[in-house]
């Protein structure tokens, strides 16, 4: 392998590019996790991360991937056999049912074209029926990183309370936190999950759960077995700073100053610019000709765009001479959008030279891939880009 100059563009749809300053923090010495040191840095980040989630309760923090923040919500507000109803968003929502298959709980999917976010009426029917209140959770994906589909939970919600139904609601914001608005405590969810590799800007390793005081109430009546991911374990010694085990100190470190950079930056702000650049990518993916997977502009994801091509290009082609002569990671097409679709994330420590040389990465691909596209996409950005916010909104309401 010979030597890449200048940086990698990491793409995807998370992982995302570390910026520096959390890169530093995270190569401090590591500290004994016993000790005072520790107790103040676990204490600035337990109730440090609570605003991102847009709650005032408690947040839990695993060292984990998002799959064990996943496993830590089920196991923790339900008991074996429990029903819970989930929406096919995609393939996490999918990855999400099999897991709450394996541990012994009743999923019920509902189906969905991957083209569009839950449907707060479908679920309200669904709860409707359910007159014996056998369903115990309602768990969705906020944002579906294999389609590029933001759903509404707040509508949601509404949709859970005009059925008067007691389930909980199980958030999954692995791809959307610190990136596209989410308001954990207004929008009445139960449990929120999340990861750090996305819009939190840190590498992989922990896994999050923000817990209602409905949640915290049904974790002491939930009779799933349960070690590693319980709550009760972790909140104790959180009180006073500390974790039960081990705790990922030097991601913690890392957490602190992605903390940081988001209050210096403003969430508001840090979502206006998730939204600006989504828009932007939107422009270029139309002005090449290719369709966005997602229908409705509603459900527009900040966080990336999946764009799928037509049937006579291979995306996984374009992706890997991209990554080869661009030094660019895409995210692939993931199960039933494999070889139809691929994905530009434009989430995390992301400015408009990033998206820049992102989009330009991509048309140069199409470009020397021979694929039939109409050249001009990262113009139709860059002009979106550069005009001034007023100029903007009047060519968005005009759209
Ligand atoms: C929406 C969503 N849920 C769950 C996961 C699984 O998280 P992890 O790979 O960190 O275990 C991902 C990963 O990309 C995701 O995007």
């Amino acid at each position: 392998m010979s030597y890449k100059s200048g940086r990698h563009f990491l793409q995807i749809p998370g992982p995302t590019n570390v910026p520096d300053r959390v890169l530093h923090a995270m190569s401090y010495p590591t500290i004994d996790h016993r000790g005072p040191d520790f107790k103040a840095l676990g204490a600035e980040v337990l109730e440090g991360i609570r605003p991102v989630f847009g709650t005032t309760n408690p947040v839990i923090i695993f060292p984990s991937s998002g799959t064990g923040a996943w496993e830590a919500a089920l196991v923790n507000t339900l008991s074996p056999g429990d029903r819970v109803l989930m929406f096919e968003t995609g393939h996490f929502a999918t990855l999400w049912r099999n897991m709450a298959q394996r541990l012994g709980f009743d999923p019920e999917l509902v189906d969905s074209d991957w083209r569009h976010g839950v449907d707060p009426a479908a679920i309200e029917k669904r709860l409707v029926a359910d007159t014996g209140h056998q369903i115990k959770a309602v768990a969705v994906v906020h944002n579906e990183t294999s389609t590029g589909v933001t759903s509404r939970i707040a509508q949601i919600r509404e949709a859970i309370d005009r059925a008067n139904h007691p389930a909980l609601l199980l958030v999954d914001t692995i791809s959307s936190l610190g990136s596209i608005r989410y308001e954990h405590d207004a929008w009445g969810v139960d449990v929120t999950v999340a990861g750090s590799q996305k819009g939190l800007m840190l590498p992989p390793g922990l896994g999050f759960n923000a817990v209602s005081d409905k949640a915290l109430a049904a974790a002491r009546d939930a009779a799933q077995p349960r070690s590693y991911w319980d709550w009760e374990e972790m909140m104790g010694p959180n009180e006073s700073g500390f974790f039960p085990y081990t705790p990922a100190t030097n991601l913690l470190y890392g957490l602190r100053e992605a903390i940081n950079m988001l209050n210096e930056e403003g969430l508001d702000n840090v979502f206006a610019r998730h939204d600006r650049h989504a828009e932007a990518t939107r422009r270029a993916v139309r002005a090449w000709g290719f369709d966005i997977v997602c229908e409705n502009p509603e459900e527009y994801s900040s966080a990336l765009t999946a764009v799928l091509v037509p049937d006579d290009v291979d995306p996984d082609a374009l992706r890997r001479l991209i990554l080869e002569d661009f030094d660019m990671s895409l995210g692939a097409g993931l199960s039933k959008l494999a070889g139809r679709a691929f994905r530009i994330g434009h989430l995390g420590d992301f400015n408009d030279l990033t998206l820049a040389g992102t989009l330009s990465g991509v048309e140069m691909g199409l470009q020397r891939a021979g694929v039939a596209y109409q050249p001009g996409g990262v113009q139709a950005a860059l002009d979106y880009l550069a005009a001034p916010e007023a100029a903007r909104a009047q060519s968005r309401a005009a759209r």
